[in-house]
Parts: structure tokens; C-alpha cells; sequence
């Protein structure tokens, strides 16, 4: 569990729909750090008491967390592991080859939440070339047998929009649990947000803190969220973060920085928005 949350109004988990599994609220985003990086943030973010990892095969990095994972010594239960399957790998044996990769590169023996990347299908071992014999349809079916076989435990899409979700539902034995797509206060993607939760479809933020320079020109310096976050004593990383979980939308920041990462897990917690400062943040849409 989350370590001291400060402010016992949010819950600290969103509940999956079909298994129940509960999915902590704050993860580490793990994209873009850096080989010889990562596993200290993994490690940074589990000692914040953090257990929510967020990886993918396309990061590169999944060996060197789950070798962080290992020397940390918390029980495999204690842990919710996402990863995502990659946008060359959608015929069944490559969707089980790749997963097969993943969990012995983290170290387990099943993944809490395996999404599919992108709802794209290219040809295997290329970028963007189409690969016309094999269908999304075709990799769903593929990832609700690994569900059957206890190798994931709940699967999900990530960059889906509504048509998409509708075209999955249409066909889904197993509907996915989870969308992640990229949701800030410039982009807070009100109406999929909604069609998602109505059906039981959770929300993860990816680049909650916001896209591009973040530290310089971005979101983190906006005078908008600055006059919030001194208003609370808290960084401009919480209010962003904070934004979201008051949706009920999951987040996982990304950082190397232990400091940080300990900041972002615990912060957040510590306050509440007030009604007008959710109007000034809508305002940054
Ligand atoms: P760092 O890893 O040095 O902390 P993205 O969301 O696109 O993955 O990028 C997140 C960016 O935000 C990274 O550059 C990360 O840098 C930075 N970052 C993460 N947490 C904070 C924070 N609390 N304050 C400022 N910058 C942060």
C-alpha cells in the first residue's frame, strides 16, 4: 500500500472491472529512462511505497526493472505490474512470444494489466509496414487466451479513441479494462474520459505532467498551475498529478529522480483542488 497517504478523501486504488483487481492511482511511468536509470528509480519508487510499475517491450528496459524488482524483495503480490505489447507483434504466436519476453525479462511468471500499444497492426519486425494478415481482432482473441491461462490478469488498450473502443467492444469476449492515453489539463479529452468510465473502462494518464519541455516551457511552469501549487505548498507536479486523480484517472509520472519520485507519490495526497481552481485549470484546455 501507498506509504501515510495525508488526505483520506480519494480512494488509493481504481477497481478493474471482471477480476477486481485494484490498480494503485500513482505508478511510475518508466518511458525514455535511461539504461543504468531505471532500476534506481524502480527502486526509488518502492521505497516511496510506490508499487505500481508502468513498462512496455518498446521502452527497452524491462530487463534492468525487473532486476530491480527482484532486489527489492516485496512479494510478487504485492506489486501491479503493467507492460504493453508493441505494434509488430499481433499474430497469436508472436503475442505470446512477446509476453513470453516480457515476464521473463521482469522476472514474473504473469503481468496485473498487458495493453496493446497502439490499436495499429504492422508487419513483424517492421515500423509501420501494414501487415495484411493479421488483424487486432485476431490479437484480442490471442490476449483473452493468455487471460484464460493465468499468464495476465486483466488486458487493455492504450491511444484508443472512441470508434476504436466501439469496434473492440463489438467484438471483445473480454472487454479491456483499461485505456491509457495521454491526459492533462491542456488535454484532458473530457468526452472519451467519460464513454470510457461508463463503461467500466479505467483511465491511466501517460504524460500527466504534460508533453514537450516540460520543465521549461511546458505545463510545470504554467503561472496557472504555479499560483495553485504555492497556494497549497506543493509542487506544480502535484497539482497536475492531483488534477487527474480527482478524476479518477490513474497517473503514472515518470521521473529518475528519487526526490522527485517521492514527491509525486506522496504529494498528491496531501491536498484537495478547490472548485475554482479546477476552472482555472480547465481554462488551460
Ligand atoms: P526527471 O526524470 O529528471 O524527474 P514524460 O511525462 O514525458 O515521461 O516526462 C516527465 C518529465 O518530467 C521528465 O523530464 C521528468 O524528469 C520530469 N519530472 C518528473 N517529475 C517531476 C517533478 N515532480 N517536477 C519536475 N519535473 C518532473
Amino acid at each position: 500500500t501507498l506509504a501515510a497517504p495525508v488526505s483520506g478523501d480519494l480512494p488509493q486504488y481504481v477497481t478493474l472491472s471482471r477480476t477486481g483487481d485494484r490498480m494503485p492511482l500513482v505508478g511510475l511511468g518508466t518511458w525514455e529512462s535511461a539504461p543504468g536509470e531505471v532500476g534506481g528509480a524502480v527502486a526509488a519508487a518502492l521505497d516511496a511505497g510506490c508499487t505500481h510499475i508502468d513498462c512496455a517491450a518498446a521502452y527497452r528496459n524491462e530487463k534492468e526493472i525487473g532486476g530491480a524488482l527482484k532486489a527489492s524483495g516485496i512479494p510478487r503480490k504485492s506489486l501491479f505490474l503493467t507492460s504493453k505489447l508493441w505494434n509488430d507483434r499481433r499474430r497469436p504466436q508472436d503475442v505470446r512470444d512477446a509476453l513470453d519476453t516480457t515476464l521473463s525479462r521482469l522476472g514474473t511468471d504473469y503481468l496485473d494489466l498487458y495493453l496493446v500499444h497502439w490499436p495499429v497492426v504492422w508487419a513483424k519486425n517492421s515500423v509501420m509496414k501494414p501487415d495484411g494478415g493479421a488483424s487486432l481482432r485476431e490479437c484480442w482473441q490471442t490476449l483473452e487466451a493468455l487471460v484464460d491461462e493465468g499468464k495476465v490478469r486483466n488486458i487493455g488498450v492504450s491511444n484508443m479513441k472512441q470508434s476504436e473502443l466501439e469496434e473492440l467492444f463489438s467484438y471483445a469476449r473480454i472487454r479491456p479494462s483499461v485505456n491509457q492515453i495521454e491526459l492533462h489539463p491542456r488535454l484532458p479529452q473530457s468526452a472519451l474520459v467519460e464513454y470510457c468510465q461508463q463503461r467500466q473502462v479505467a483511465l491511466t494518464a501517460y504524460s500527466p505532467l504534460g508533453r514537450g519541455d516540460v520543465k521549461k516551457a511546458g505545463l510545470l511552469a504554467s503561472p496557472t498551475v504555479t499560483a495553485i501549487a504555492q497556494a497549497h505548498k506543493v509542487s506544480t507536479a502535484s497539482v497536475l498529478l492531483r488534477w487527474n486523480l480527482e478524476r479518477n484517472v490513474v497517473v503514472i509520472p515518470k521521473s529518475v529522480n528519487p526526490t522527485r519520485i517521492a514527491s509525486n507519490v506522496r504529494e498528491p495526497w496531501s491536498f484537495a483542488l478547490t472548485a475554482e481552481e479546477r476552472t482555472a485549470l480547465a481554462a488551460l484546455e
